[in-house]
């Protein structure tokens, strides 16, 4: 039995979900198409074509997917609010279907009993805001704070944990310099001022939040990685020192009050276009700070790739999910380790972790998922371990509630608690789902 007695009583046990990967209804009631929408009807982008269409019918069938969290004991749910459902176009006219979505939603979580957590920006920028430049340009960023005020106006007198963008390292180099993601560009100095404009749109959010919602909790969630080098020479242990700015400091940095660090800076070679005013907002002060963590990276120098010249190696550990990521529960605690004592975060969320697998269902109807459950366990354990070594983790929601729509691998890579038939959209609590409730009643009755 794993120790988690060291969690505090208050913990907060929790899934997450995103907007375009649950939701469907893509067409339905003044929403407009989100940059994903655009990419993943690009033949070839996304695994098998699938796309975001339909997905987990969660827009219909949300009532439902809350009774599920009720059955899973959960405290608190995190859901993304789609900009392209709200504010569908870039005219800032306000689609009130959309956001009376939010609304039912909302006010079911709350008769539930379980808190909503809100995240601003899970990835779907409104396709007409591209059509503009996207965000590479300050004016996504504005558009951006515009949409949070209107949201804010809204949700705010029930909704006060509020999460502003999820995992910009994802949107910016995955998006904007690698092209796996949308919008699917392989552009340096996109990528770095997209990096930029996020933030100051993290910072039109905070700004818009805390004029609207005196008593939110606001935050940032980053996906982070610790950096080890692939050997002890000295060009693989630069090549960490690049790949832990590219993938942790450039996205800590800024938020916590230091800047961007001067040596990336100088390596993307890249000016930032900073205005007055524009660090403070950035760094302006947070509640909290997410961490979303899925692995640890082996990195080598690699002189002949592009900037930041670095190549990912294979770790160590014999164990991977069936995204190939290495399973490695002690990665968590070292990021928590690193939040609390090098950045003097006073409060974290873990705001995802999960595993993917390819889960079936037996014939008498049950999902036996013996790898997630070690790997709940596991992670859970090592949380818990930085939490006695001082760490303030206030709780943690497990990726995903539900089977989705896993971006540019489609539908095949299961990361839920719960498993979703697509054909038929039955929802079967798999057996890592039971042992998370199991976790949550015995932590509770302690
Ligand atoms: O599914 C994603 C999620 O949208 C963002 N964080 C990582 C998850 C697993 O890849």
């Amino acid at each position: 039995m794993n120790d988690l007695s060291s969690l505090p009583d208050d913990f907060v046990w929790g899934a997450a979900t995103s907007a375009y990967q649950i939701e469907g209804a893509v067409d339905e009631d003044g929403r407009a198409p989100s940059i994903w929408d655009t990419f993943s009807h690009t033949p070839g982008k996304i695994d098998n074509d699938d796309h975001g269409d339909r997905a987990c019918e969660h827009y219909h069938r949300y009532s439902e997917d809350i009774d599920l969290m009720k059955r899973l004991k959960l405290d608190a749910y995190r859901f993304s609010v789609a900009w392209p459902r709200v504010v569908p176009q870039a005219d800032g006219r306000v689609n009130a279907e959309g956001l009376a979505f939010y609304d039912r939603l909302v006010d079911g979580l709350l008769e539930a009993g379980i808190t909503p957590h809100g995240t601003l920006y899970h990835w779907d920028l409104p396709q007409a805001q591209q059509d503009r430049g996207g965000w590479p340009l300050r004016e996504t960023a504005e558009r951006f704070g515009e949409f949070v005020e209107v949201v804010a106006d809204r949700l705010g007198d029930r909704v006060k944990h509020w999460a502003t963008l999820n995992e910009p390292l994802c949107s910016s180099w995955i998006g904007h310099l690698e092209g796996r993601m949308a919008p699917g560009w392989t552009d340096l100095t996109a990528a770095v001022r997209t990096s930029y404009h996020l933030h100051l749109g993290h910072g039109f959010a905070v700004r818009a939040l805390r004029e609207r919602i005196p008593d939110a909790q606001i935050g940032i969630v980053n996906n982070l990685s610790p950096i080890i080098p692939a050997s002890d020479s000295e060009a693989d242990r630069l090549a960490a020192v690049r790949a832990d700015g590219h993938i942790n400091r450039w996205w800590l940095d800024p938020i916590v009050g230091r800047g961007y660090p001067e040596d990336m800076v100088k390596l993307y070679g890249v000016e930032l276009p900073v205005q007055d005013g524009d660090m403070e907002l950035i760094s302006a002060p947070l509640d909290w700070m997410g961490l979303n963590y899925y692995f640890r990276q082996f990195v080598a120098d690699d002189p002949t790739g592009a900037v930041p010249s670095f190549r990912q190696t294979p770790g160590p550990n014999a164990e991977h999910t069936v995204m190939d990521w290495e399973v490695d529960a002690d990665g968590i605690y070292q990021l928590l380790k690193r939040l609390t004592d090098e950045y003097g975060v006073q409060k974290i969320f873990i705001t995802e972790n999960g595993s993917a697998y390819y889960d079936t269902v037996t014939a008498d109807g049950r999902v036996d998922d013996p790898e997630r459950t070690a790997y709940l366990e596991g992670h859970l354990a090592a949380c818990a371990r930085a939490v006695a070594e001082g760490a303030p983790l206030a709780g943690y929601f497990a990726w995903s509630l539900l089977d989705n729509f896993e971006w540019a691998y489609g539908y095949d890579k299961r990361f839920g608690l719960v498993h979703v038939d697509y054909d038929t959209q039955v929802r079967t609590i798999k057996s890592s789902g039971h042992r998370y409730t199991e976790m949550i009643t015995a932590h509770r009755a302690r």
